[in-house]
């Protein structure tokens, strides 16, 4: 099975949700034979934003390496993200991966009956931070836009391990890093129909 591991957080070591995405991985290692791992550090290793000359393939290495993001996901089994809540959506550095793997005729598609997502099949587990609490709130703009990009690529049934109300206190902190610990989903798969 391919694991894609993505972690976006600039916090480093003070990041949850790169505490809790690297839990999910280590459950898929222990419940998982063969398991192979793929991982992006978007903050170490960021994407360049997705501009004119990109789309010119002006530069060879940029291209390569957009080229290497979009194989790993499409071969990829499980995609587990770390997605914080910045401003209310997604960190840039997320924004600019999500550029290079939503590509029409890769990834979706257009008919005369609406867009058609291409990329389904895989399990997409996005691990969500966030300092306040958003349940039904209209300012989150990072769940259901991660959801809805998602959605749009053909993968229906995206899971998320939430931790939020990081930054109320370090009770508050601590209590939604341990709830979101016994939630983590369980490893075994069966592949979706695409
Ligand atoms: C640049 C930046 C913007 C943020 N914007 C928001 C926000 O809009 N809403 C919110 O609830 N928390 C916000 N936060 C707090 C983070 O969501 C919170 O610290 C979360 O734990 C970050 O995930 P991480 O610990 O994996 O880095 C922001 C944090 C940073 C660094």
């Amino acid at each position: 099975m391919k694991l894609l591991h993505i972690d976006a957080s600039a916090l480093g070591d003070n990041s949850v949700s790169r505490q809790l995405s690297a839990a999910v991985v280590a459950r898929f290692h222990d419940q998982v034979q063969d398991l192979n791992v793929s991982y992006r550090d978007l903050d170490a290793n960021p994407i360049p934003h997705l501009r004119g000359s990109s789309l010119a393939q002006a530069d060879a290495a940029e291209t390569a390496d957009a080229q290497q993001v979009m194989e790993q996901f499409l071969t990829a089994d499980v995609v587990v993200i770390g997605a914080p809540m910045y401003n209310f959506s997604i960190p840039s550095t997320l924004k600019a991966w999500i550029d290079r793997v939503a590509v029409a005729g890769k990834t979706f598609k257009y008919t005369e009956a609406g867009a058609v997502g291409l990329a389904g099949g895989k399990r997409v587990i996005i691990v969500s931070s966030r300092g306040g609490i958003y349940s039904d709130s209209p300012a989150d703009f990072q769940e259901p836009y991660l959801r809805a990009i998602f959605g749009f690529m053909g993968i229906n049934e995206v899971e998320f391990v939430r931790a939020e109300g990081i930054a109320y206190s370090p009770k508050h902190r601590e209590d939604a890093i341990e709830a979101a610990l016994a939630s983590l989903p369980e490893a075994e798969f069966a592949a979706i129909a695409a």
